[in-house]
Order: C-alpha cells, then structure tokens, then sequence
C-alpha cells in the first residue's frame, strides 16, 4: 500500500490485508442489503475518473458508485479528450485533479501509471487497470462474487482460461488468491498465452498446487470455477497472432455439459466469442451478477478510501430520515 500524507491508495489487491478485505466485502454487503442508509454518505464529494484507455463496465461502475453514495463525478474517458493529448504528465494531471476531486480512479496503457500517480497526489488514487500488470478492483469484485456464491475465498479449485498472460484481472486475482487455503488452481490457456513465468515460479516457490492445459474439455469436470476471459487484442504485437488465437476456447452448451451442477462461471467481461450467448441462461453463468458485485464493492472501497466510518453513516440516515 502506498500512503501519503497518511492517505491510502490501492495499487494491487495485495494492499489490503485478507482481514482488511473481509471488513470490505462485509461492507459491501451491507450495503447490498441496505442501500438506502449509504444514500448520502458522500454528499459534497467528488470522484474523478482519468480514463486513458477504452472501458464500459469499470469507468461507469465507479461513477455509479459514488452517484449511489451521493456524491459527484467529473471526468474524461478517453486520453484524447484530456490535456494528455498536449502531452501532460500522469503526474501533473494527479495534481490538478487533486485541487478538484476528493478521490481519482485511474486507468491508464501503462504498467505503473497509476503508481506514480499516487506518489504526487494529494487524493486517494485507485489502480482501474495499468497495461498488462493489475486491475485490483476488478479482483475485489472477483472475491466479492466467489465469497458469495461459493460461500468461502478457500478450498476450491478454479480454472483460469484463455489469454493469461495478458490478461490483467488474472494476475491480479492469482495474487490476491494465493493467500488463502485449499486453493488449486488450473490454467488453461494456448501455449502463447500462458500465464508469465513470474507467476509460475511464484507459485512453486509457495507450494501452491497448479497445473496448466491447453484443453478446458480436459479439465472442466474438475472445477468449482471457470474464469473466462477475453484474448487481449490490443495488446497483441501483431494481427495475425490474435486471429488466430482469439476463438481457441469458445465455452458452449455443450462443453458446459461436462461440468459440474455446482460450477460457476465467472468472466471480467466484456466478452467476446469465448462464451456462447446460449450459455447465458444457464443458472452457473454468474458474469452478469459479478457485474452487480463490482458495483457494491467499489462502494464500499470509495468509503474505506474516504475514511467514511459508521458514524459517517448513521450521521447520513439521520440527516436522510429528517425533513
Ligand atoms: C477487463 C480489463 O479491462 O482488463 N475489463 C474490465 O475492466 N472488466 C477485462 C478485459 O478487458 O478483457
């Protein structure tokens, strides 16, 4: 965890300690449970969102966020749009954004912009995703989504599939999975997608118990979780690479049907072909509901950020509650 001047940052999932993030997701569920009492708990607060990379589902999930806390939000989504196309540093939009905003999420192209964001900011800056290397909010929804339909973050097996070694959400959620127990993981990928080295021997050297496949029709009996993701185009060297690898796995019906009843499937969407859309419907397809999640979750992160305690929030349902 970066802190400056005692504020706190989230670069990766491993900046919060498991029982940080169990106070987080009990948070989240909560406000799940009762939104109406966080309706106004950041009335007055700003939240910025610098988005200098294409997204959907991260960017409007944080702006959601903070409108359901009550607050506000100013932005831009695309690097064109802000003073980056007149060749401003991360580091100098970080100051100007901290003289309007009580709060930044950030995505950006490169590994580690959101890291020397936070060294100059005098806000709390959240990671929305940096290059190939973390998206730590994209996990805590993962972790959210697991605790919450496989009823505990330990003792399962999960099947990572697809472009693992581009894909930022997986790295980040091998990270922030491996502190847990009875965790066995399967990676399945083609072999020019496998997942980095740097994890591999990380897992060695842990004792933590992996295998990677190149078949999911292999495997698939095996798994309490199916993590589906997408074949990262754009952070293909060339063309021709990702087309051809990019319909290597195309989870259908019909591959479903070697799974087990009890098998989630979870993808960070968007999707693609790797999930055919007759699978949709099928009640182990929970990529819809990790959506809803990643809402609840980022709420909750907004408030620990913040600093927003219960008082906070008992103070907000008074001032609700009264005419
Ligand atoms: C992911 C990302 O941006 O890394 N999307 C997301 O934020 N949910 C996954 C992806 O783009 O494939």
């Amino acid at each position: 965890m970066i802190e400056t001047n005692a504020l706190r940052h989230l670069m990766t999932p491993m900046d919060f300690s498991v029982d940080e993030l169990e106070r987080l997701f009990d948070k989240a569920d909560d406000i799940a449970l009762h939104p109406a009492q966080y309706a106004h708990i950041c009335e007055g607060r700003i939240l910025a969102t610098c988005f200098y990379e294409p997204s959907t589902r991260t960017r409007l999930s944080f702006e959601t966020a903070m409108l359901r806390l009550g607050g506000q939000v100013i932005g831009f989504a695309d690097a064109s749009s802000s003073s980056a196309s007149k060749g401003e540093s991360v580091a100098d939009t970080i100051r100007v954004v901290s003289c309007f905003a009580d709060i930044c999420a950030m995505r950006h192209p490169k590994e580690g912009a959101a890291m020397v964001a936070a060294a100059r900011s005098g806000i709390p800056v959240i990671n929305a995703g940096d290059g190939g290397h973390e998206h730590p909010t994209q996990t805590l929804t993962d972790l959210l989504t697991i605790r919450s339909l496989h009823g505990s973050l330990s003792d399962f097996t999960i099947g990572l599939c697809g472009d693992l070694k581009f894909g930022r959400t997986v790295h980040s959620l091998i990270h922030a999975l491996i502190r847990y127990k009875g965790i066995r993981f399967v990676f399945i990928s083609p072999p020019e997608l496998r997942v980095p080295d740097y994890i591999t021997e990380m897992l060695r050297n842990k004792n933590i118990p992996f295998e990677e496949v190149i078949r999911l029709d292999d495997v698939i009996p095996d798994l309490d979780l199916l993590y589906m993701t997408r074949v990262q185009r754009e952070r293909f060297f060339n063309e021709e690479d990702y087309v051809r690898l990019k319909d290597f796995y195309i989870l259908d019906k019909e591959k479903l049907s070697r799974a087990r009843e009890s098998m989630y499937i979870l993808h960070p969407l968007p999707r693609v072909n790797e999930i055919a859309v007759d699978v949709d419907n099928d009640p182990r397809a929970a990529y819809f509901r990790q959506v809803q999640y990643g809402l609840f979750v980022r709420m909750s992160l907004i408030l620990t950020l913040l600093d927003l305690t219960d008082d906070h929030i008992n103070h907000g349902l008074l001032k609700w509650q009264s005419p």
